[in-house]
Order: C-alpha cells, then sequence, then structure tokens
C-alpha cells in the first residue's frame, strides 16, 4: 500500500515541457556532435511524471517510441491511466512507483526525463535519481534534469521562508493553499504603495522592484503549482557547478543546456569577450548564471566517455529539419543587405539584417509549425529572392547562428504535423481529450501549452477526428450558420456553400498554425 503524499492530496498542475522532448534533445545531442538516439524509435523514462501529462503529446507524434512514466503518487498516476485509457495510447506505461525502490530490472533507456523533481527531494532520492540515470541510459543516450539554481534563487528563497513562516499555523493543505494568493497580494499591494513613494536612490529600493516583478506572475499561476513549488518540505536550489561535480561523481558528463542560449551567451564588452573565451564550459556557464541571475537549469547529461565536439559542425546542417516561431510585424519587409528586419517570438525580439538571414526566417516562419529540411528551405528562399545566387555554406552559417540563439530549433526528424487543408482533417487527441475536459490549456503536437478561448475553435476542433471530410466539416458549418451561431462576414453577403468552405479553410488554416494538425 503506497503511502500518501501532499501529491495525492493536492495533484500537481501538469502540463508538457517542451523542452524535455527526445527529438528537441536529440536536436541539441546532433548538434554536440553526439549521435543520439533517435526520437522515434528509442525507450523513454520520465521520474516523477506525476500524470504523465508530458508523456502524452510526445506519443502521440512518436508511436514507435515506448514510454514509461514513474510517480509516487498514486492519485496522480491514477488520474494519468484513466487519461491513457481515453486516449488509446499503447506506447505509454505509468506506474506508481518511489524513485528510491525502483530495480535494476527495469532495463535501459535511450532518455531520462527528471522535471521539476530534483530540487524538491531528499538528498538520498537525488542520489539515486543521479545513480539511476549512470546505471540505466544507452550508451549514446541522455538524461534531462532540471533543478532550482542559485543565484537566482537566493531571492526567491526569501519568498519560499515568507510563506513558509505566514502559512505555519495553519495545519492543513486546503487551509495553507488558501493563504498563499491572499498573502501575496498583500505583499505585492505594500510593495507598489512604497514604490510610488520612495526615490531609486533609497535603500530597499532593488528589494521590492524585485518582489513587484515577481509577484505578479505568481498570482496567475494555479495554487497547486504555488503550494508544491513554494511549500513542500524539501526545496535545495543548488549552483550549477555543485550539480555537475555531484552527476561526475555517478559517471555522468555535461553535454549542454537544453536552453541552447544560455551556452552560446554573446558578451558585449572585449574584456569580458576576452575572460570567456580561457575559460572550460562548465565555468563558462557558471559565470553566465552569476551575471544573468538564472534559477532554474534544464542539464542534459551523458555517460563518461562519450565525445561531445563543442565546435558545432556545420556540415551536419544540411541534414537537419527546422522550425522557427517567430514572426515579423514588419509591414515593408525588405530584404537588402545591411537593412534590419524585426523578428519577434514569445522569448525575444530579434534584428536580422542579412538578405539571405531574413529570407530564411521569413520561409520557416510561414511554414511554422512545420519542420522544414534544409533542400526545402533552399527552395522556398530561392523562390522569394529569384535573383538571387544562393550560397549554401553562407546559409548554413545562418542557420547555426540562429540555432544558437535559440531563434530556430534544428531537429535530426520531421515533426508529423501539418498546416496543410487535407481531406480528413485530424488534431492530436490530446487536444480532443483536452477540450472534452474543458480545459483552458491545450497541448500541441510541438509539447507547447495554448490558452484557447475562441468559441468557434472551441466547439468546431472535436469534429477534426480524421473521420469528418472536408464536405462533413462544410455541412456541420452550414447547419451552425442556419441556427444563428455563425454570422457572414458583412450583412449583404449570404452564406453560400464557398463561404463556408473559406471558412472551413480559415478555422484549419488557425489550427494548423497553433500545431494541432496532425500530418497523415
Ligand atoms: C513538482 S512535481 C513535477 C511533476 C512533473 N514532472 C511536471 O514537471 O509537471 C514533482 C513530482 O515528483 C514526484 N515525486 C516526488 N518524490 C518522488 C519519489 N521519491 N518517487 C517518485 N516520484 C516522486 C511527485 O509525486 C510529483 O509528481
Amino acid at each position: 500500500m503506497a503511502t500518501t503524499t501532499n501529491y495525492d492530496e493536492l495533484p500537481y498542475f501538469c502540463m508538457a515541457r517542451p523542452s524535455t522532448h527526445p527529438l528537441r534533445l536529440s536536436g541539441i545531442l546532433n548538434l554536440l556532435g553526439i549521435k543520439a538516439p533517435p526520437a522515434n524509435q528509442c525507450r523513454v523514462l520520465e521520474l516523477g511524471c506525476g500524470d504523465g501529462t508530458n508523456l502524452f503529446s510526445m506519443a502521440i507524434v512518436f508511436p514507435e517510441t515506448q514510454f514509461i512514466g514513474i510517480d509516487l503518487s498514486i492519485e496522480q498516476i491514477n488520474i494519468g491511466k484513466s487519461r491513457l485509457e481515453q486516449l488509446n495510447l499503447k506506447n505509454i506505461q505509468l506506474y506508481q512507483e518511489d524513485i528510491l525502490n525502483l530495480k535494476n530490472d527495469i532495463g535501459c533507456f535511450d532518455y531520462i526525463i527528471v522535471h521539476g523533481v530534483y530540487s524538491w527531494v531528499s538528498e538520498k532520492v537525488q542520489n539515486k535519481i543521479l545513480e539511476l540515470c549512470s546505471n540505466h541510459l544507452t550508451d549514446n543516450g541522455a538524461a534531462y534534469i532540471s533543478y532550482n539554481t542559485r543565484p537566482g534563487w537566493n531571492l526567491r528563497m526569501t519568498i519560499r521562508d515568507m510563506l513558509l513562516y505566514h502559512t505555519k499555523g495553519f495545519q492543513t493543505i486546503p487551509e495553507k493553499v488558501s493563504q498563499i494568493k491572499s498573502w501575496l497580494k498583500l505583499v505585492e499591494n505594500h510593495v507598489s504603495n512604497k514604490l510610488s513613494k520612495i526615490l531609486p536612490t533609497q535603500i530597499n529600493y532593488g528589494y521590492y522592484r524585485y518582489l513587484k516583478n515577481e509577484l505578479p506572475e505568481f498570482l496567475e499561476l494555479p495554487e497547486s503549482y504555488l503550494f508544491h513549488e513554494f511549500l513542500e518540505d524539501n526545496n535545495t536550489p543548488i549552483y550549477f557547478h555543485e550539480f555537475i561535480e555531484k552527476a561526475t561523481q555517478y559517471n555522468l558528463v555535461y553535454a549542454g543546456d537544453a536552453d541552447v542560449r544560455f551556452m552560446f551567451r554573446e558578451f558585449q564588452t572585449p574584456e569580458m569577450v576576452e575572460m570567456f573565451e580561457k575559460l572550460d564550459t562548465i565555468s563558462k556557464e557558471q559565470y553566465v548564471d552569476f551575471l544573468e541571475n538564472r534559477q532554474f537549469h534544464m542539464s542534459i547529461l551523458c555517460k563518461k566517455g562519450i565525445e561531445i565536439n563543442p565546435k558545432l559542425p556545420e556540415k551536419k546542417l544540411e541534414e537537419f529539419y527546422f522550425s522557427c516561431a517567430a514572426i515579423t510585424r514588419s509591414k515593408n519587409i525588405t530584404f537588402e543587405e545591411g537593412k534590419a528586419v524585426e523578428f519577434e517570438s514569445a522569448e525575444m525580439v530579434f534584428l536580422e539584417y542579412s538578405t539571405l538571414g531574413k529570407a530564411a526566417l521569413i520561409c520557416l516562419s510561414e511554414r511554422f509549425p512545420e519542420t522544414v529540411n534544409f533542400e526545402q528551405l533552399l527552395q522556398l528562399i530561392q523562390a522569394i529572392l529569384p535573383e538571387n545566387n544562393l550560397n549554401k555554406q553562407e546559409l548554413i552559417k545562418i542557420l547555426l547562428r540562429f540555432s544558437m540563439k535559440g531563434l530556430i530549433e534544428a531537429f535530426p526528424l520531421p515533426l508529423p504535423i501539418t498546416l496543410g487543408i487535407e481531406e480528413y482533417p485530424q488534431i492530436s487527441p490530446l487536444v480532443r481529450l483536452e477540450l472534452a475536459e474543458k480545459k483552458e490549456q491545450v497541448t500541441s503536437l510541438r509539447q507547447d501549452t495554448t490558452i484557447l478561448s475562441n468559441p468557434i475553435l472551441i466547439h468546431f476542433m472535436p469534429y477534426l477526428d480524421g473521420k469528418h471530410s472536408r464536405n462533413d466539416l462544410i455541412d456541420i458549418l452550414e447547419t451552425w450558420a442556419g441556427e444563428g451561431k455563425i454570422a457572414p462576414p458583412s450583412e449583404e453577403l449570404d452564406i453560400t456553400r464557398e463561404l463556408l468552405e473559406q471558412l472551413l479553410n480559415n478555422l484549419l488554416k488557425a489550427i494548423g498554425k497553433m500545431g494541432y494538425l496532425i500530418k497523415s
């Protein structure tokens, strides 16, 4: 009989984590010269998988990969198993088990994912996680372990201590939970008030500013997330270099960060550039943490002895599939060399000046979320720059530069996502399940979580099950139009079959852009 945990009483707000996807991990590893196992045919283990949500979308896009999820909480595993049954996914198994009790007979895995667990468990469990990675990775396999880091968590620790202190008089989890947001709101009001009355030169100004920046974000998050984030018994942030030293004791080596941008930081001052050139990878990234106050790491570890080539092999890039989530809002896009065009994504704003770079980003952005291979990209660019004599080598260098900045993603395999309008359009079964569960957030085939608010999309998407033809879908829209659920774009227009077909195409395009449509 399993012991009850806090996660049984208050299940975690589990969601898909894009950075843990074996396709992304294999892309980064390949760029680092490591021949990573192919994400579409491998074995993946997730330790502390919660209700398994992180694995569902991966299992849909790669049906031949085997996924195993382990979690201590029976409640969460049962939630996951019931969802699995509804999804009819045969390539995931979820087990309630303590990481500490996992036996050697679990076999070997190409990818071991441990997200949001390491910092919240005892040292004994942390050691066991590293031991399992050391003993159960295949030769070229990789472990992804995320953890809270100092120095970023030094200030966050104050918020944890404050919340622990504030809730110590409350015994039950619901009582403690009820206090978190109300207290944070009080603190937020207090610091807003303070900031309106003091000068930046005054003592405590920086602290108030910090709280003012952090608290609104926390107030948006689900209570279950905040409880487990701040009020669990264990929460031990460490320095990056300490984590890597510990991993080394278990014969694991650091390959890179799941957020590539941190591996290839650029520095502005010549003194800093000179100093960084002399540093090894670990020291470099530790200094970046100090300079940027990093609070969370997503380290990729491999078995000792694996060959890592920190100089990215340009030639290899021709074998990749590319994707770019950034868009440009510029009205008059110029391809003239040296003239800037602004691109923006959820994470960054970026100015590109080169003709080829701008063309590549625009082509990839238009095709997003589809993945485009090198040859296809060349053809797309040639179509918009017909006069240009395309230089392959230059394009490779540009794509490498974009990959290192995290502006584009480079995958060794395509993702089975489409923007194309198929005869029997089909969205991810996980999205259909999430809609049936009335979830506000849904999971794309790219492993992103998006908030759906458009009522027509919400009502329409369940019909995209691969069984309704385009004609059937137009019939549905026609019925809705008859019932007054859809209005024509202008009063003079009649709702004709052609207009409904256009509407269907627009809906499918919008749905495709969100990364929900499966390529058959
Ligand atoms: C913060 S949650 C993260 C869940 C999930 N990985 C995610 O990121 O959405 C931590 C998870 O670790 C699990 N956990 C904690 N200690 C464990 C142990 N000893 N064995 C297995 N799972 C454990 C908890 O039950 C919980 O689901």
